[in-house]
C-alpha cells in the first residue's frame, strides 16, 4: 500500500516487489545522494533510502553510494556522533534501511527561530570529534534532525577535513539564517541561503554577530 504522493518510479522494482514486507508511507526528502522514504514495518517506523545518480553541483562522486554510506556510518558511530541505527543495506539493490528519527529537521528548527545554544554546542562537539579524525561532516542543516533531547546527524556522510568546508567557516552560517530558511522551505530556491549558489557558499552578511557569539562555545 502506498500513498498517492510517492513517485513509484523512484523505488527500484525489486524493493517494490518486497513491499509485502513493509508499507511505504511517506516521501521524506531528497538530497545529493538519495530519496528517503518513511516505511512502516510491523508497528515500527523506518527510513528507506534509495540512492540516485543524479548530478549535483556541489558533489562529485564516483564510488558505490551504499558501500560508502555504510563505511561512513561505521566511522561516525565510532567517533561518537549520534546517527540513526543502520538496519539493512544492499549494494545490488542500491538501498539502505535505517532507524527513523522523529523530530524537526534543521531547516524547520532554523525557520522556527528555535536554534538553541544546546544545538550549537552539539554541532561544535560533533565537529571537533570529526576534525580530530580528519573529517568534516556535511553541516548543511537538512542533514540534521532535532528530537526533544538530541541532535542527530541523519545522513551517513563524511568528507576529508578542510578549513574551507568546516563548521566555523561554512556550515554554521546556515544555522543563523532564519529568514532565508523560512523562504527556502517554501520554494527550495538555493539563492535564498547561499551567496554563491555555484559553489554552495552560505550567506554570511548580517550574521557575523550571531556566529561570533556561537563560536565562543568552541
Ligand atoms: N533517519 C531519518 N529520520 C528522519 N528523517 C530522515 C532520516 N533520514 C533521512 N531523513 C529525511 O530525508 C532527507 C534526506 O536524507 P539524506 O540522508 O540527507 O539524503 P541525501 O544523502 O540525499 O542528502 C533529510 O533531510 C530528512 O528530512
Ligand atoms: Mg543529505
Amino acid at each position: 500500500m502506498m500513498s498517492a504522493s510517492i513517485d513509484l518510479k523512484k523505488i527500484p522494482p525489486k524493493i517494490l516487489a518486497k513491499t509485502e514486507r513493509f508499507e511505504v508511507s511517506e516521501f521524506l526528502g531528497k538530497g545529493k545522494s538519495g530519496y528517503s522514504f518513511l516505511i512502516l514495518f510491523g508497528s515500527g517506523e523506518f527510513v528507506l533510502k534509495v540512492m540516485h545518480n543524479e548530478p549535483n553541483p556541489y558533489y562529485n562522486f564516483s564510488g558505490n553510494k551504499v558501500e560508502y554510506e555504510v563505511r561512513s556510518h561505521n566511522v561516525l558511530e565510532e567517533i561518537g556522533i549520534k546517527v540513526p541505527v543502520l538496519l539493512e543495506s544492499s549494494i545490488e539493490e542500491n538501498y539502505l534501511i535505517k532507524e527513523y528519527i522523529p523530530g524537526l529537521t534543521g531547516p524547520e528548527v532554523i525557520s522556527n527561530g528555535e536554534v538553541t545554544d544546546d544545538i550549537i554546542k552539539s554541532l561544535i562537539f560533533y565537529s571537533m570529534n570529526a576534525k580530530t579524525k580528519g573529517f568534516n561532516l556535511d553541516y548543511f542543516p537538512a542533514n540534521f534532525l532535532i528530537t526533544s533531547r538530541e541532535l542527530y546527524y541523519i545522513d551517513y556522510e563524511i568528507n576529508p577535513y578542510s578549513e574551507e568546508w568546516n563548521l566555523e567557516n561554512w556550515g554554521i552560517w546556515y544555522w543563523a539564517n532564519q529568514q532565508g530558511f523560512t523562504e527556502y522551505l517554501k520554494t527550495g530556491d538555493p539563492k535564498l541561503i547561499n551567496e554563491d549558489i555555484n559553489k554552495g557558499i552560505p550567506v554570511k552578511r548580517g550574521f557575523e554577530d550571531i556566529v561570533k557569539n556561537w563560536l565562543q562555545y568552541f
